[in-house]
This record gives C-alpha cells, sequence and structure tokens, in this order.
C-alpha cells in the first residue's frame, strides 16, 4: 500500500451543526496524518470544478449551491492507503444507508447532506488537492511524534 495524499471536504451542514471537531478526530485517531487545512467559503467556479464529473447529473446544481452556501473546511490528509480508508471512515453516500461507525452512518440521515467529501481515486484526489491547496507552501511537510508507532517500521515504513 502506498503512501497517498487525499483530500476531505466537511460540507456546509457539519460545520453549521458542530461537527468539525468529531470529524476531523475520527482521521486523526486513525492515525491519518492532516498537511493541509483550511475554512472558506469557496468560490463557486471552484465548486464547479471541483463537482465537474457531475456536471450532467440532476443533482449538479444543487450539489453545487449547497457547498457554496456556507463554510466548508478543506483538508489534505496523508497516510498508506489514504484514499480508501478515508472513503470507509466516510461511509456510503446516502447517510441515511451508511453503516454505523462511519462518519455518515453515525452523524447523517440525508443523500444530499452527507457530511464530508472524500476523494475517490488517486486522480481525482490529485486533481482536487491541486485545485484546494495548490498555492505555495499551503501543504505542510512534517513527521508526526508518533510515525512509528502508527505503522509497524520495519515492514511498512522501509
Ligand atoms: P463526495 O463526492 O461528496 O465525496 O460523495 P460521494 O462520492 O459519496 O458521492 P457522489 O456520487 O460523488 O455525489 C457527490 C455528492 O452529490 C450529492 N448527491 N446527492 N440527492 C441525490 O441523489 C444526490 N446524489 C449525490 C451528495 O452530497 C454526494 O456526496
Ligand atoms: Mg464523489
Amino acid at each position: 500500500m502506498a503512501m497517498e495524499r487525499t483530500l476531505v471536504l466537511f460540507k456546509p451542514d457539519a460545520v453549521h451543526r458542530g461537527l468539525m471537531g468529531r470529524i476531523l478526530g475520527r482521521f486523526e485517531e486513525k492515525g491519518l496524518k492532516v498537511v493541509g487545512l483550511k475554512m472558506r467559503v469557496f468560490e463557486r467556479a471552484l465548486l464547479e470544478q471541483h463537482y465537474a464529473v457531475h456536471k450532467e447529473r440532476p443533482f449538479y446544481a444543487n450539489l453545487v449551491s449547497y457547498m457554496g452556501s456556507g463554510p466548508v473546511v478543506a483538508l489534505a490528509l496523508e497516510g498508506k492507503g489514504a484514499i480508501e480508508v478515508v472513503r470507509k471512515l466516510m461511509g456510503k453516500t446516502n447517510s441515511a444507508q451508511a453503516e454505523p461507525g462511519t462518519i455518515r452512518g453515525d452523524f447523517g440521515m440525508s443523500f444530499s447532506n452527507n457530511l464530508v467529501h472524500g476523494s475517490d481515486s488517486p486522480e481525482a484526489a490529485a486533481k482536487e488537492l491541486a485545485l484546494f491547496f495548490g498555492g505555495a507552501g499551503e501543504l505542510v511537510e512534517w513527521t508526526p511524534a508518533d510515525l512509528a508507532w502508527v505503522y509497524s517500521v520495519k515492514e511498512e515504513l522501509a
């Protein structure tokens, strides 16, 4: 499993509902490393680009206006197989059907207002990280003090 980086967004419903800390905690507790973090009301053009793959879908217009309706937290996370790990922690798209123990399964009821976004492939992660953290110095290079306990040094960090 390769070391990967992925983009996570806390959607406006997560921020309004006061769930930022608890959701961030899920990712931190898992052992994922935060390498970027910002809060913005993102502009429409950026959100349209981010969700361009869904342009023809019936929910696209509502999705873009919902994502631009309030504050969003963008997070860049790093870890072994981070893209898939994050998707598993999030749970199914429809929160009502998401498994208990996942973020959507524990905190949500809605299909549309489903609290979090996570990149779904290495290609999407690269594109989305460039979009949200493309500026110089926006991603932080650091080594967590507990890295050698999160992973087996001999087997996974060699
Ligand atoms: P995301 O992109 O936000 O991580 O979510 P996802 O991969 O689980 O779901 P995706 O199919 O990519 O859909 C993007 C977002 O659009 C909204 N949606 N609403 N009401 C609906 O039928 C519907 N379908 C999708 C959700 O906010 C979903 O996360
Ligand atoms: Mg998606």
